[in-house]
């Protein structure tokens, strides 16, 4: 497993992230998966045995349970990994119990430590972007946190382009610890990020982090065009799934499927290869519901995409267009040619 640095810090992480959020537990989210403490025990070592050193969680999963699982799974391993945890949801009823507030966040950061059973988190990620709170209050507070030595980097979570262009701005101007990076949803029937937040991270120099790159299990090819629905899987009815155009997304993974084949490889795999080609990509971040599907998942790294297959999906998968963005293919044509 190769690895690569997080944007422009000097941090290596793994160019496959094993996302935590399936760990419940016994009260967790038993609507997403059964992994109780034994199964993560074995997928941690796993994934660490594999070259895997990063590992995502939040401290709303299962209420805190997917970080101690994680926590207690890495154990006497915790300085072979990067742990990159998430704050700023509601974790209880009060008022000052949500938000990326400064009193919220340092509180936030010191139970998710505590429920880790760490000194230091390598990645403090604000979990979304907050319409109350000002952005001046959330740096400072996750600045606060760099200079006690309880995170290490910084970085976001679900930002639009310009919340992330003023984050990094107030940032340089008040001279505070930048975000180093932008975990967002990302996948060949997902690519919205491609138009703000993509360019926004290649100038400033972010690593971006996908979440969701196989859509919730879509791009595996359980799910078919003129099959039924499959059962036992985490995606109960097309509804539970991400917006997007479903006619396209089947013929994606037909031709996921072509590729795959052609390569010796899973569908799965060749989505998650897609993304590792993909320009500002650090660490692809998926999940496995088990044994079998992590260690598939592990394997894609083995393999590439051609440059003609990444074409040829690039030009299927290709998102509707906002305005300016039409706009400016038409201008920027006209600068490319004198
Ligand atoms: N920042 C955020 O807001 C945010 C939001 C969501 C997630 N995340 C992070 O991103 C991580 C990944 O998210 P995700 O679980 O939605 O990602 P995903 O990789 O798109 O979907 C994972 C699902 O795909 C299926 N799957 C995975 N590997 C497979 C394989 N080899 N063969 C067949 N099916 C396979 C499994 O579901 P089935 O077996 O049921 O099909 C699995 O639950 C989370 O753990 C979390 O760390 C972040």
């Amino acid at each position: 497993m190769k690895t690569r640095f997080l944007g422009q810090s000097g941090l290596q992480v793994s160019e496959l992230c094993f996302g935590a959020m399936m760990f419940v537990g016994n009260k967790g989210w038993r609507h997403l998966s059964d992994i109780r403490q034994k199964e993560a025990d074995a997928m941690v070592g796993s994934s660490l045995d594999a070259g895997i050193n990063f590992f995502d969680t939040a401290d709303i999963y299962s209420d805190g349970e997917s970080e101690r699982i994680l926590g207690q799974a890495l154990g006497t391993r915790r300085k072979e990994a990067i742990i990159g945890t998430k704050g700023g949801f509601r974790t209880g009823p009060g008022p000052n119990e949500t938000g990326c507030s400064r009193l919220h966040l340092l509180e936030a950061c010191d139970a998710s430590l505590k429920r880790l059973n760490t000194e230091y988190l390598d990645l403090y990620q604000i979990h979304s972007f907050d319409f109350v709170i000002p952005l001046e209050e959330t740096l400072e507070a996750l600045d606060t946190l760099v200079r006690q030595g309880k995170v290490r980097y910084i970085g976001c979570s679900n930002f639009t382009g310009w919340q992330l262009m003023k984050a990094m701005a107030i940032s340089r101007e008040l001279g505070l610890h930048r975000f180093v990076s932008l975990q967002a949803l990302y996948s060949l029937v997902t690519r919205d990020i491609e138009a703000e937040l993509v360019p926004v991270c290649l100038d400033q120099g972010l690593g971006i982090l996908p979440w969701g790159p196989l859509a919730g299990g879509f791009l595996t090819g359980k799910y078919r065009a003129h099959a039924p629905w499959p059962t036992g899987t985490r995606l109960r009815k097309p509804e539970d799934r991400f917006p997007f155009d479903e006619q396209k997304g089947y013929a994606i993974v037909d031709e996921l499927d072509t590729i795959a084949r052609a390569h010796g490889g899973s569908i799965a795999q060749a989505a998650l290869n897609y993304l590792l080609q993909k320009p500002g990509i650090t660490s692809v971040i998926f999940g496995a519901r088990s044994m079998e599907q992590l260690q598939e998942n592990i394997r894609a790294t083995e393999w590439s995409l051609t440059a003609e297959e990444m074409d040829r999906l690039d030009r299927m998968s290709v998102p509707e267009k906002l305005y300016p963005h039409w706009y400016f293919d038409i201008f920027r044509k006209d600068r490319l040619h004198r």
